[in-house]
């Protein structure tokens, strides 16, 4: 005990001395997978509150990693400021990451703050998923474990003491303008991060050897890739927020009776009794009889997706039991509960489970866990960063993990009860690769929303395009196609009357103007959400790989080609699983560049056989899919239905691409638990010799889910 009073101390009296190099600790956590610590280490920290143990068996498959410096190159210093990290970097390393970026791509040269927003702006760092973790493409990942407001400085500082020693030779004086930005920004040998207040850090450190394989350890030591239900995959469509059950119904009835695909129904706010702050309960008035609405909709095979968010209102049952357990602000006349703390995560989810859960509804969507704190004057809302919890965490460290802990508060009901859910979030951060759990935006940017799908990929993310109104006939195909080569395929009418396929304009929409061709689009969208339907199996592998060995289901190239340069930057097209490339194409563009990595790759819609390692320029039609195959893949794809049902039994025809053999394989079980995780599934291996098909199956589940039905050759 007085020994720890004297450590304290020292670092108290040095710290208040000035700059002190703080002595670190380094420990291995897992295979390839290190922690550095110094100083007094914050309490609330994102690995604090991580969900799952490693997968400590799968690290240590990958092939062993190395750091292309020594770990103890990685300075820690401690000052009166807070904590300065400084971790090596080389001339020519790319940088990615920092959780779900809009605008930035490549990190290297930029000054990141990833701070947690709902409309994030100026391409700062502000983003509804910060990620206080980046990878480079000299094959390793650095996460810096805080929940504070932290900087990052990506090559871009200089230091005096660096400057005196070596001034890079190819370097101008800098006398002009030009001279200026012909320095290209590689100024520094150092990723700096500015911890302000913190005391002491933890620095996880994730070897490669790959990229790839560093970000494989960052999920797997989070507990694996999330594996969602497997009719999470299928489509969603969230009804207008004040429909009530007669209108929900209906929209229903129109899927079903025309045929075209859905999974999940979304209800938004209107269903509480109060929405804005929330109460959790039915209203009599929009949804008289919850329970018969359940059987129905589950009848017809839809599963039910709940909007709400965690601010509580006084009207709710759950203010009481949570007004000693939360925090001294309210939002929205509401609490804001203290997820931080057990027992305030226990109620919350406790009373979700007996009102809801089980009563059947699959799936929550946890909306405003953001904040808003770049927005103006009284638009702006949620708790202020002074915010004190009972728990001990303050508002800026709340805000941080807000996402996070709500998402750990719902999908530990589904966990206790054994069932695979698919969630939506507004917020998420550091650890959180083992949630099912898509991130949305209300910003509609189309690009962005592609470059969203690739930066997900770098910070154990699920990002979901979705699509809402649209400024023309083009601009509607083109956001669908992105939607449906995306980890979920969202169409959230919450200010739509009719499904925008029927009429794209919002007013139109509304005022029940359906377009002249809307048969056609409806017709096109039919055909796009069955493409969806068909390619369930092979992404439900694509989530198996990420959940059994940490590989990102969708991302981007550089993840796969590290050393090719012509990845480095490419931020608008990107792998699903292993042998698909999409390219997708926004309103703007009739054509646009592609480029194909090493080996052999097809045109999905022409089968035009395209030599890799070369940039192409395509137009494909408003109704092709922007994709191509890489030589050697057999793409699974499934007789479409309009929606999975439980035992789903696919009828698969396997597409093989190229001359020689081809393999992939797919991932069988009961779609709805975590069975799996005691062993409850199948490896169905699907293999083409060059002259013929053979499906090898092996492991303990004892139903079939995929029927292989014929086998095409593509050359
Ligand atoms: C927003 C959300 C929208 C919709 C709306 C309902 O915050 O991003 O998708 O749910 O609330 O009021």
């Amino acid at each position: 005990m007085k020994k720890k009073v004297i450590r304290v101390l020292t670092i108290f009296i040095l710290i208040h001395a000035g700059f002190i190099k703080a002595d670190a600790q380094v420990e291995s956590l897992a295979p390839g997978v290190e922690k550095i610590s110094s100083g007094i280490v914050d309490k609330f920290t994102p690995y604090s509150f991580c969900e799952e143990l490693p997968l400590k068996t799968a690290l240590g498959e990958l092939p062993a990693g190395k750091l292309p410096f020594n770990i103890n190159d990685i300075k820690i210093n401690i000052n009166n400021r807070g904590v300065v990290v400084e971790i090596p970097l080389d001339d020519k390393e790319q940088l990615y990451g920092f959780g779900l970026q809009l605008g930035s791509f490549n990190q290297r040269g930029l000054k990141i703050r990833p701070i947690v927003n709902d409309n994030p702006l100026n391409d700062l760092g502000y983003t509804h998923g910060p990620a206080t973790f980046y990878v480079s493409n000299r094959g390793y990942g650095i996460l810096i474990n805080t929940a504070r407001y932290a900087t990052f400085y990506c090559g871009n500082t200089e230091k005096l003491s660096d400057h005196n020693n070596a001034i890079p030779s190819t370097r101008k004086d800098g006398n002009s303008v030009q001279d200026l930005y012909q320095n290209d920004n590689q100024t520094s040998s150092n990723v700096t991060v500015d911890i302000p207040g913190a005391k002491g850090i933890e620095v996880f450190v994730f070897e490669g050897p790959d990229l790839k394989n560093a970000i494989q350890r960052y999920n797997l030591f989070a507990g694996g890739g999330a594996l969602p239900a497997i009719w999470g995959l299928g489509i969603k469509y969230r009804v207008k927020a004040d429909f009530n059950q007669q209108e929900a119904e209906k929209m229903a009835a129109y899927f079903r009776n025309n045929h075209i695909p859905c999974d999940v129904l979304g209800i938004e706010p209107k269903w509480q009794t109060a929405a804005y702050s929330c109460s959790y309960v039915w209203s009599k008035d929009y949804f008289p009889s919850p329970d018969a609405f359940i059987d129905s909709m589950t009848h017809q095979g839809f599963h039910i997706n709940l909007w709400e968010h965690a601010f509580v209102s006084p009207k709710s049952p759950l203010y009481q039991p949570l007004k000693n357990k939360a925090g001294n602000y309210l939002v929205w006349n509401g609490l804001v509960p203290d997820f931080a703390d057990t027992a305030a995560r226990k109620i919350f989810a406790g009373y979700h489970e007996h009102t809801f859960v089980k009563e059947g509804i699959s799936g929550f969507k946890l909306d405003e866990c953001d904040n808003s704190n770049i927005a103006f004057g009284s638009n702006a809302w949620s708790f202020p960063e002074l915010s004190q919890f009972p728990s001990g965490i303050d508002g800026e460290k709340m805000h941080q993990l807000f996402g996070v802990l709500y998402q750990k508060t719902i999908y530990g009901i589904y966990k206790k009860l054994n069932l695979r859910t698919y969630l939506d979030v507004r917020a998420s951060n550091d650890f959180a690769s083992s949630y099912p759990a898509a991130l949305y935006s209300d910003t509609y940017d189309h690009n962005q929303y592609i470059k969203m799908i690739l930066n997900s990929g770098f910070s154990g993310m699920i990002w979901s395009p979705e699509v809402r109104e649209s400024n023309s006939i083009k601009d509607f195909i083109r956001r669908s196609q992105t939607a449906v080569l995306s980890a979920q395929s969202l169409f959230n009418s919450w200010y739509l009357r009719n499904p925008p396929w029927l009429q794209i304009n919002r007013k139109m929409n509304n005022d029940g103007q359906l377009m002249d061709n809307a048969r056609e689009v409806e017709a096109d969208i039919r055909k796009l959400f069955e493409f969806r339907m068909s390619l369930i199996p092979y992404l439900y592998n694509a989530f198996a790989m990420y959940h059994f060995k940490g590989i990102p289901p969708f991302r981007a190239l550089v993840m796969d080609y590290p050393d090719d340069k012509n990845t480095f930057n490419l931020s608008d097209e990107y792998m699903i699983g292993d042998g698909l490339l999409a390219a997708p194409l926004t309103e703007k563009q009739d054509e646009r560049t592609v480029y194909l990595p090493a080996g052999y790759w097809y045109d999905y819609n022409t089968n035009q056989k395209y030599q890799g390692g070369k940039q192409y320029s395509i137009k494909p039609a408003l109704n092709q899919l922007p994709l191509f195959i890489k030589e050697g893949t057999i793409l699974p794809l499934a007789k479409p239905v309009e929606h999975v049902t439980a035992g789903e039994v696919f009828e698969i025809t396997c597409y093989v691409y190229g001359q020689g053999p081809a393999s992939a394989t797919l991932f069988e079980d009961d779609g709805n638990t975590f069975n799996y995780d005691a062993g409850a599934f199948n490896t169905v291996q699907l293999n083409w010799d060059g002259r013929k098909g053979k499906v090898v199956r092996s492991g303990k589940f004892k139903h079939y889910n995929y029927l292989v039905k014929s086998w095409q050759l593509i050359r």
